[in-house]
């Protein structure tokens, strides 16, 4: 309990400290799942062409500050209580985050900008050990997105968890490069973003004990890998991967470690499996079979493999998805099923809208 006379609150005097997490499969035991409530379409801006599908620009030019259709966001609220029933059914403690109005405008001295969700809690924060991170975000709209999260971060610290920020962007015009464009096939890596000052986003980046893989993208780049490398010091190794994919954002539809010696791939990205897991399984993800007509505003189909593991065995999977379903029973694995395709359409699917703030288990070494 937190005191006020004890103004320093150690982390030592917390032995069950209730943030917990090292990798992506220990027992899952608490997790926060986003919210979808007031989703607005953010306002035009080159970031966000770098990133959005081609066939979904035109729907975000014309919707910029406007919330995104109602039937939509209701039919991904649905998905999401079902997914929380189910991650209660599995013995998890499920929190959400606090809806705020998304169509307040905000800005600094520089910019003006409205928000965007609450949706994707593992884009805004980072949960290394008993530290949670929140993250200095390259996209305008989604400068004050921790807010939502603000009440449960308060209440962690209080309970003993570490509770750091990276530094606070400007995210002015120097941080984009407005020439940005399309690059072709095989020239290498160009980013929307310049080396102006340290930005990432937590989904770049994932877990794995001692090692955490990252991504350069259009929304981390060098600086922020460095300074997240800095922050967590010697005790973790930050090895940072070039994938076949020319919009990178957000690393966990890509390279997934699933378990100790298991890695799930995205077959058309990673081209050449890292050194670094030599020895382990490496399971390719079947192709997504996600309808064309199925619209996904902000990601590819691939989302099909952002999948959340409860523990070395359970794998929380889309109902529809059947390759994917089938391939997980054959390797092993032992999948939990969850109607989420409505959901999958604001950008993301069971990774990107949880955050595992406390799992059992320790630092270990899995490489
Ligand atoms: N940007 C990725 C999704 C990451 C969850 C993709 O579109 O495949």
């Amino acid at each position: 309990m937190f005191q006020r006379s004890n103004s320093a609150v150690s982390v030592t005097e917390h032995p069950s400290c209730p943030v917990n997490s090292f990798n992506e499969w220990d027992p899952l035991e608490e997790v926060i799942v986003g919210v979808v409530d007031g989703a607005t379409v953010p306002p035009s801006h080159i970031a966000l062409k770098a990133t959005l599908p081609t066939d979904q620009l035109e729907f975000f030019r014309k919707n910029a500050g406007k919330p995104f259709p109602a039937e939509r966001v209701t039919a991904a609220k649905k998905d999401l209580e079902e997914f929380v029933h189910v991650l209660e059914a599995e013995g998890v403690k499920v929190r959400r985050p606090q809806p705020v109005d998304q169509l307040k405008a905000f800005g600094t001295p520089g910019w003006t900008s409205t928000g965007l969700y609450a949706a994707m809690p593992r884009d805004v924060l980072l949960v290394v050990g008993n530290d949670v991170i929140e993250c200095p975000m390259a996209w305008r709209s989604r400068y004050f997105e921790t807010s939502s999260y603000r009440p449960l971060l308060k209440e962690y610290f209080r309970g003993g968890a570490r509770w750091s920020a990276g530094p606070k962007p400007e995210l002015r015009d120097e941080l984009y490069d407005y020439d940005w464009a399309e690059t072709s096939e095989g020239e290498p890596f160009r980013s929307v973003i310049t080396e102006y000052e340290p930005t990432f986003d937590a989904a770049d980046f994932i877990r794995c004990g001692r090692d955490i893989f990252a991504q350069r993208s259009m929304v981390t780049n060098d600086f922020g890998i460095e300074w997240l490398r800095r922050h967590l010091g010697p005790e973790y190794r930050i090895h940072v991967f070039e994938f076949a994919d020319s919009h990178p954002m957000h690393i966990d539809a890509t390279l997934v470690p699933l378990a100790p010696g298991k890695l799930l791939i995205n077959p058309e990205r990673v081209r050449k499996v890292p050194e670094l897991f030599k020895g382990w399984d490496v399971f390719h993800a079947p192709r997504p079979i996600m309808p064309d007509e199925h619209t996904l505003y902000m990601t590819s189909k691939w989302i099909n493999m952002n999948i959340l593991m409860l523990d070395e065995q359970r794998v929380v999977v889309e109902r529809s998805d059947e390759p994917m379903i089938a391939c997980f029973k054959e390797w092993g694995f032992k999948p939990i099923l969850c109607n989420f395709r409505n959901f999958n359409s604001f950008g993301g699917s069971f990774h990107c809208a949880t955050l595992d703030v406390r799992r059992q288990g320790t630092l270990q070494s899995y490489l």
